[in-house]
């Protein structure tokens, strides 16, 4: 087995496309890794304790730290195999706590290189077992989803009790992704929902069969390539979650200006409570039915740009969901608003 003194590693960030926080329940999700994520760089210490630094902070590995940072670094570095001890940089260009899988994004790049020092490559169990015990550092009962979108990327649906299957989309999908600026903490809202079951059960369960529903409803229009479905759905979650209350007035702020702009339908991303929203861009089809990307593009900078310029001078970028390899854009996907 050869050893190494350095070694460094990359995973994506995530969108969930539907499905958050009643997949924490057991149902379905649909999420998708995007091009932003993270990196890390490991270089091997002669002795411990390990250090972790992103950005300007730095902690030691501490199971029992205050600090959740420590402490979660610790978690994974603590998950067997064990490893030695190292010095670890990482960055994400993803907004911390903005929904958007920066904290698994980084565990798993993270894990990733630590593993690649011991001469292997990463394993992929193992990996995400460490992501796991960083997660649960910081979200308590985190679903899995954000660390299994940043180990294997893609579109996929998502259920505790079965993990990833892959989607086929029947044509490409472009996103735009906007932040409220605002941090949004995944375990708050998560514990929110849960003490909201305790004392109302009937209404939870119910916005959760609604979610499930609009899941399985958003996997069939997305695999036949239907925008107009997928947008109408994105705003029926919307309303579910808003009735969760974990959306807030930023985030509606944010759905609305982009609807306004030609969205074809708008949800806020991930824990909700700040953070991000998602809005779909209406597609833009040649004659031989495929995606006319520059005029696609114009749609999206439409979108970027009225979140920019309204009052909570919102940023944000533009993601693309590639169709299947396979896929024929079906009628739907042909038709241009
Ligand atoms: O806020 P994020 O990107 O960590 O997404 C959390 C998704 C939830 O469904 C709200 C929680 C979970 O663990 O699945």
């Amino acid at each position: 087995m050869t050893t190494k003194t350095h070694a460094k590693a990359r995973a994506s960030g995530k969108v969930i496309l539907f499905g958050e926080h009643a997949v924490v329940y057991g149902t379905n999700a649909i999420a998708a890794g995007i091009d932003r994520g993270a990196v890390a760089s490991v270089e091997r210490k002669p002795h411990g304790p390990s250090a972790l630094r992103i950005g300007t902070r730095t902690v030691t590995a501490d199971r029992d730290a205050k600090d959740d940072l420590a402490a979660a670094f610790a978690a994974l570095l603590d998950t067997k195999p064990a490893l030695p001890a190292m010095h670890v940089e990482a960055r994400s260009d993803l907004p911390p706590g903005g929904g958007l899988g920066s904290s698994a994004a980084l565990a798993v790049a993270i894990a990733r290189a630590a593993e690649a020092l011991e001469g292997e490559s990463a394993n992929d169990a193992s990996v995400l077992e460490r992501a796991a015990a960083w997660e649960r550092v910081f979200h308590g009962n985190p679903s899995g989803i954000d660390a299994t979108a940043a180990a294997k990327g893609g579109i996929f649906r998502y259920a505790r009790a079965d993990g990833a299957t892959p989607i086929e989309p029947g044509a490409d999908f472009l996103f735009c992704v906007g932040s409220t600026g605002q941090p949004s903490s995944t375990r708050t809202t998560v514990e929110l929902i849960a003490s909201r079951r305790e004392r109302d059960p009937a209404l939870v369960e119910r916005s959760i069969a609604a979610i499930a529903s609009i899941v399985g409803n958003a996997i069939l229009a997305i695999e036949a390539g239907d925008h107009r479905a997928v947008g109408d759905l994105m705003n029926m979650n919307q309303h579910v979650l808003s009735g969760l209350f974990v959306s807030t007035s930023e985030l509606e702020d944010l759905c609305a200006i982009a609807r306004g702009a030609g969205a074809l339908g708008a949800k806020l991303t991930g824990g909700g409570g700040g953070g991000c929203v998602i809005a779909l861009v209406a597609p833009v089809l040649g004659p031989l039915g495929e995606h006319d990307e520059a005029k696609e593009a114009e749609n999206a900078d439409k979108i970027l740009n009225a979140w920019l310029h309204a009052e909570g001078r919102y940023e944000g970028f533009a993601t693309r969901i590639p169709a299947a390899k396979h896929a024929h854009p079906s009628k739907h996907a042909g038709e241009n608003p």
